[in-house]
């Protein structure tokens, strides 16, 4: 589950993001979408308004929004914390929880960023957006991937589906290796086996699964018109590259480990 914030402005979003991108040494914000540029179509008024754009600030994804023009806009009103969960069950129980006493914006629906999204305010006044997590991945350019991604060394006993470890694994599968040889071997470790894992090294961090990445000596290639240098190691090294990336992507931490 993923819990970020949400700024929305009255038009004035473009010169927001430009103005804490100076603060925040950001560079260019990512995903910036604007309500021209948005399938649903928008009012002549509102086509240069930013629909979404996001800047990386310490370590977490800051959202912003021009809210359509002639809404009310209240100064002071203008956040809303957002909460992303790759759990349709949590994501409705939470919305309707939280719409007791409280006014409900937009109904949990399908939108064209997420498979599930609504707004609501409770009755403290608090906004909050939730919604089912692919709309990360919606907004997301390899930038804001690369600058989301860190090492987690604490996780949740959750299995892992087989679809998103099937997933992950083809992002192994496809990386370049040298000569195209494809000497990568990723044993997928879950279960009684995690003991094995934990015999070897301190840094499971009780993760539920455990990608083992090797390589075969007989297939990898070598450098063999200079110094036979092994490349295998170094296929390996982007093929886990690819397999933390698309662990992101699939909404999981990960944790490069070498220590065993
Ligand atoms: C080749 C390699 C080996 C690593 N080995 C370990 C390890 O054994 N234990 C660990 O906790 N983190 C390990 N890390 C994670 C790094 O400490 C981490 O990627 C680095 O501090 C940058 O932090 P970030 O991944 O959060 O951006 C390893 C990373 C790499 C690339």
């Amino acid at each position: 589950m993923s819990f970020d914030v949400f700024l929305n402005f009255d038009g004035d979003c473009r010169a927001a993001l430009d103005f804490y991108a100076d603060v925040f040494l950001t560079g260019k914000p990512a995903g910036l979408m604007t309500y021209g540029q948005s399938p649903n179509g928008c009012s002549v008024a509102d086509k240069d308004r930013i629909l979404y754009a996001s800047l990386p600030i310490f370590g977490h994804s800051l959202m912003f929004s021009d809210c359509p023009s002639g809404e009310q806009y209240v100064k002071g009103s203008n956040v809303a914390l957002t909460l992303g969960s790759d759990n349709t069950d949590e994501i409705h129980r939470i919305f309707v929880a939280m719409s007791v006493g409280g006014e409900i914006f937009m109904p949990l629906e399908k939108t064209f960023f997420s498979e599930l999204y609504g707004m609501v305010r409770d009755k403290f006044d608090i906004t909050w957006q939730l919604s089912l997590t692919a709309f990360e991945g919606a907004t997301s350019s390899f930038n804001e991937l690369a600058n989301a991604r860190y090492s987690v060394r604490s996780f949740k006993l959750h299995p892992i589906g087989d679809e998103k470890i099937a997933a992950i694994l083809e992002a192994g599968r496809i990386a370049p290796t040298a000569c195209n040889y494809q000497p990568q071997r990723i044993k997928v470790i879950t279960g009684g086996d995690l003991e094995k894992v934990d015999a070897c090294s301190p840094c499971r961090f009780g993760a539920p699964t455990v990608l083992l990445v090797c390589y075969d000596k007989n297939i990898s290639a070598k450098r063999s018109s200079f110094d036979n240098k092994e490349l295998g190691e170094i296929d390996v090294s982007i093929v886990t590259t690819h397999l933390m990336f698309a662990a992101h992507e699939q909404g999981l931490g990960s944790c490069w480990v070498a220590h065993f």
